[in-house]
């Protein structure tokens, strides 16, 4: 049996459960491709990262990466625990304030936000404000004039760390379309332009260096060059960060050849670098921000699909065919991200052969899983892809004219809808006819 699937996971009907539901049930109810989250997972998972700060009493900031996964029933999740979240775009800004998340507890990143953007977060108060570069302090400044507003902002750095993971999916080096370099200046200046503008309320640094990354030493690094620089900023332009923000990336394990930390180890030594350094340096210990998407919601996600067709090309590859595919995770297709997945309906069935378990898009490129061990299949099986809570749902597209799938919570045995399936009226819903 799949190592990450527990015997308590499994019910008398001998069928995979997913917060305490029947997986095999929930497909049948709500339909494949079926996105089902373990909810009292992503709380437990936020309660590790809230337990680690509070043991190491620092004040301290969880910011939810809304684009690993966000709806309206994340949002309100979060709202509950009690942390923040991180939006990039109107459209996170717009459905997180709509769920009801504390305007106060919002971070607006991105590389290029839109004046609009810009203009809906100081209308709408949100906390922070990472600006990335000059462009956008400009023209958070004439938005702040015209409002007669002030805004809370950070500074985005680029500490030029080059963290051990997907080159793809690294964000931290020099060669980044994010953030203000250090070693250029760019950094320096950043910070005099909104030191001269009494509207910013300059709260500290944020950096973030990558995803998926297995190893402390690329946080520590990254922690160690963010407290040299508020050290060097306290000392030639006598300014105080009371916020070291170190984003996310803490890596999960997704196949057996993963294996990560526990996420809370990696703030744990990232707070405790933290302390250190600001320690010899003779620094107030700042706020310790984090930004974890993945951590939070990748492994309490499941993908549910049914089996349909089979191809077998004789001594060389059987592609076993499934109801979703690149339109509801296209991580396997965009780099090669790898999954692990059980049979919902037996998930102790004795493996027999290993198929390619394939999509249903027109792509060569449409695999989900390269090399599956599975039993026995048969058309109407339903298959259970693990972990992929995070970064799945939230870049599915309508490829194909495919309908997204519907998300549901799964917890205690409960299972409601929180984003329902996409209609084919849906699919025309925006379309004008040919005039
Ligand atoms: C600025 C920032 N913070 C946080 C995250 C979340 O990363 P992860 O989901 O790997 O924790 C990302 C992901 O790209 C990011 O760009």
């Amino acid at each position: 049996m799949n190592e990450q699937i527990q015997p308590g996971d499994i019910n008398a009907a001998g069928h995979l459960t997913i917060g305490g539901c029947d997986a095999v049930d929930l497909a049948h109810e709500y339909g494949t491709p079926l996105v089902v989250y373990d909810t009292d997972q992503i709380k437990d998972q936020i309660q590790r990262f809230k337990q680690v700060f509070e043991n190491d009493q620092v004040d301290y900031e969880i910011s939810y990466a809304s684009k690993a996964f966000a709806n309206t029933a994340m949002y309100q999740l979060l709202a509950q625990a009690g942390i923040g979240a991180d939006v990039v775009s109107a459209g996170e800004m717009h459905v997180a304030l709509q769920a009801g998340m504390p305007a106060e507890r919002l971070s607006f990143h991105g590389n290029n936000k839109s004046y609009q953007e810009l203009v809906m977060a100081v209308e709408n108060k949100v906390g922070t404000i990472v600006l990335d570069n000059f462009h956008e302090i400009d023209l958070l400044a004439d938005i702040l004039q015209q409002h007669q507003a002030k805004a809370q902002v950070m500074l985005r750095i680029t500490p030029g760390i080059s963290a051990h993971t997907h080159e793809f999916i690294q964000t931290g080096q020099v060669d980044s379309k994010f953030g203000f370099d250090l070693a250029s200046g760019q950094a320096d200046e950043a910070l005099q332009r909104v030191l001269a503008n009494p509207a910013m309320d300059l709260l500290g640094m944020h950096a973030h260096i990558g995803s998926q990354i297995f190893e402390l030493t690329g946080f520590e690094a990254a922690a160690e060059k963010l407290v040299d620089l508020a050290a060097d900023w306290q000392q030639r332009f006598d300014f105080t960060s009371r916020v070291i923000n170190v984003g996310g990336g803490f890596g999960i394990r997704y196949t057996e050849v993963d294996h990560p930390l526990h996420p809370e180890d990696f703030v744990d030594a990232i707070v405790k670098t933290i302390q250190k350094t600001t320690a010899e340096k003779g620094l107030p210990m700042p706020a310790v921000w984090i930004e974890p998407g993945r951590s939070i919601v990748g492994p309490a996600g499941y993908n549910l699909y049914t089996v349909g067709s089979r191809k077998d090309v004789p001594g060389i590859e059987s592609y076993l065919a499934v109801d979703g595919g690149m339109g509801d995770n296209i991580r396997p297709a965009l780099y090669e991200a790898d999954y692990e997945a059980v049979l919902a309906n037996d998930p102790r069935a004795e493996i027999t052969e290993r198929v390619r378990l394939a999509g249903k898009y027109c792509e060569s490129g449409d695999i989900l899983i390269q090399d599956l061990p599975v039993p026995a299949t048969k058309p109407g099986d339903v298959v259970a892809v693990l972990d992929t809570g995070a970064y799945g749902y939230s870049m599915a597209s309508n490829y194909n004219l495919n309908l997204k799938p519907a998300v549901v919570f799964a917890a205690k045995g409960q299972a409601q809808v929180v984003t329902r399936r996409q209609t084919l009226a849906d699919l025309t819903s925006l379309d004008n006819n040919l005039q």
